[in-house]
């Protein structure tokens, strides 16, 4: 498996609100590499964003890149990955954000910093997984495991000596920093016999929210207060898949949370129970609670440009000899499958005034008007068209996106994250979205500020954002699946006038795009 450091998960990176962090990432791997600070602003600074030719081309065998990590506003937990194929399955860790030195936590100061990633298994070498299912046009075959801390848990084969433990003192206060670092799936997270407060999700705080179960999405982290109030004991906290249909991993990864102090240890500990699999309400409605710590946020309130997308998994013709029968699966926004560049990179291309890498006529909405959520189309074959086309945006516009899942290919919930951006996630429904009676609706004062929300299957979540960081970014679906399939856009934020509204000039050793290239995947 391919590691950072030795290591899996990868090492924490501790920072401070504000702070610049510095990481030189040195490819010894056979395989090209980029790596992503998932959830960083990198304000005006695109060149250390890590994405596999939107922003860079990939680091290659033996190169090396010095990448800056900007940090501004963010506060409480990002993490990092790979953003080249799928070797983001094994390259990640976390990033833990703390207030300056100066400033207090928004809630009592924890006794201890608990960083929680799960994260999933195949056995085997994911680059070949990844291959197949890109070959073939299927689903990817299912994995093996789904792990906290890199381990399995208790209730897999063989997993029981290494299963991660952390221990607890009755009484006192731990911030678990959860992170879903899982390639294709929402999960759901509990810890048999306790509460807990959320305070924070993607690197902003959030009102305390009281809850014994989260459902949290790919890229999306979620800060949480564990008060050690129990019998002194052991305890399971573990994450299970949610899903709707298809094959899938049932069995929960575990680890143990074990008070300090003298008792008899249950055999086995308690285990929490979970929402049903394909829960779609106990997911939807956890993320539907979380709201902005402040009140009367700034949220845009006069939109400037107004996007329609709809996100869809579609049904192509296949005619290559791989292919099982005669159509493969694609996935689009506004019926676009996106392919990336494969000589050079966006970012590059719009900097250097490169023509004919890209359009700039990405579709603001749906080439049609149709019930997008009705369940006559779950059969229907809806092929895509395929293009490299980006949006452009002035400097400083308020734009207002609102995603809408479609039900081709039976529906499934769409995770969307944006990078260079934290966005307010006004509103959000099941259905159709309606333009006259659901805006009225919209949570304009306490809306949470996230940079990955999962658009509910068959339904629709609207985000608001200022374009005041120029640059090129990504914005995708962050299911693995999806992702490679071509459900992916790019944002061109132009320059503003001020001289500190403007792209800051690219470091001397981006990697080049000029030699031959590694590269499989399209993302
Ligand atoms: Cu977690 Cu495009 O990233
Ligand atoms: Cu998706």
């Amino acid at each position: 498996m391919l590691t950072i450091n030795g290591q899996y998960p990868g090492p924490t990176i501790y920072a401070r609100r504000g702070d610049l962090v510095i990481v030189d990432v040195v490819n010894s791997a056979h395989q090209n590499i980029t790596i992503h600070w998932h959830g960083v602003k990198m304000r005006r600074y695109p060149w250390s964003d890590g994405t596999n030719y939107v922003t860079q081309c990939p680091i290659r065998p033996g190169q090396s890149f010095r990448q800056r990590m900007i940090l501004s506003d963010e506060e409480g937990t990002l993490w990092w990955h790979a953003h080249s194929d799928w070797s983001r399955n094994t390259v990640y860790g976390a990033i833990v954000i703390l207030p300056p030195i100066t400033q207090p936590f928004p809630f009592p100061k924890p006794h201890a910093h608990l960083p929680i990633l799960i994260g999933e298994w195949w056995k085997g070498d994911v680059q070949q997984v990844m291959e197949e299912f890109l070959g073939g046009g299927g689903e990817p075959h299912v994995s093996d495991a789904f792990l906290i801390n890199g381990q399995p848990g208790d209730l897999y084969p063989c997993s029981t000596q290494d299963t991660y433990k952390v221990s607890v003192e009755f009484g006192k206060t731990y911030l678990m920093r959860l992170v879903n670092a899982v390639m294709d799936n929402i999960m759901f997270f509990k810890i048999a016999g306790h509460k807990f407060t959320v305070v924070g999700t993607d690197g902003a705080y959030t009102k305390p929210l009281m809850t014994d179960y989260v459902a949290i999405s790919p890229g999306q982290t979620i800060d949480l207060l564990l008060e050690a109030n129990q019998p002194p004991s052991q305890y399971y906290m573990a994450a299970r898949i949610y899903v709707v249909g298809g094959e899938y991993v049932s069995t929960p990864t575990t680890a143990i949370i074990e008070y300090v102090g003298n008792y008899t240890v249950p055999s086995p500990p308690p285990l929490p129970s979970f929402p049903e699999y394909n829960d779609t309400a106990a997911s939807a409605d956890f993320t539907s609670r979380l709201r902005s710590l402040a009140d009367n946020v700034d949220v845009p309130k006069n939109v400037m440009k107004n996007l329609f997308f709809t996100l869809s998994v579609n049904l192509s013709p296949c005619t290559k000899s791989a292919c099982v029968g005669t159509t493969r699966l694609m996935a689009s926004m506004n019926n676009l499958t996106m392919l990336l560049p494969i000589t050079t990179d966006i970012l590059h291309a719009y900097y250097a005034g490169i023509d004919g890498v890209y359009d700039s006529n990405f579709p603001e909405f749906p080439p049609l008007v149709f019930n997008y959520t009705e369940d006559s189309i779950a059969k229907n074959e809806s092929a895509s068209e395929m293009a490299t086309a980006v949006s452009v945006l002035e400097y400083d516009t308020t734009v207002e996106v609102v995603f809408q899942s479609t039900n081709f290919g039976r529906g499934v919930d769409h995770p969307m994250h944006l990078h260079g951006y934290s966005f307010y996630v006004v509103g959000s429904g099941s259905g159709d979205f309606d333009a006259t009676t659901d805006p009225p609706n919209y949570n304009l004062l306490d809306p949470p500020l996230m940079q990955n929300i999962a658009v509910r299957r068959n339904g629709w979540t609207a985000i608001r954002f200022r374009a005041n960081n120029p640059g090129v970014w990504f914005m995708h679906c962050h299911f693995e699946r999806h992702l490679s399939w071509g459900m992916k856009m790019v944002f061109i934020v132009k320059d503003g006038q001020r001289p500190d509204e403007k792209l800051l000039p690219p470091p001397p050793d981006m990697p080049r795009c000029d030699t031959p290239t590694l590269r499989v995947a399209n993302n």
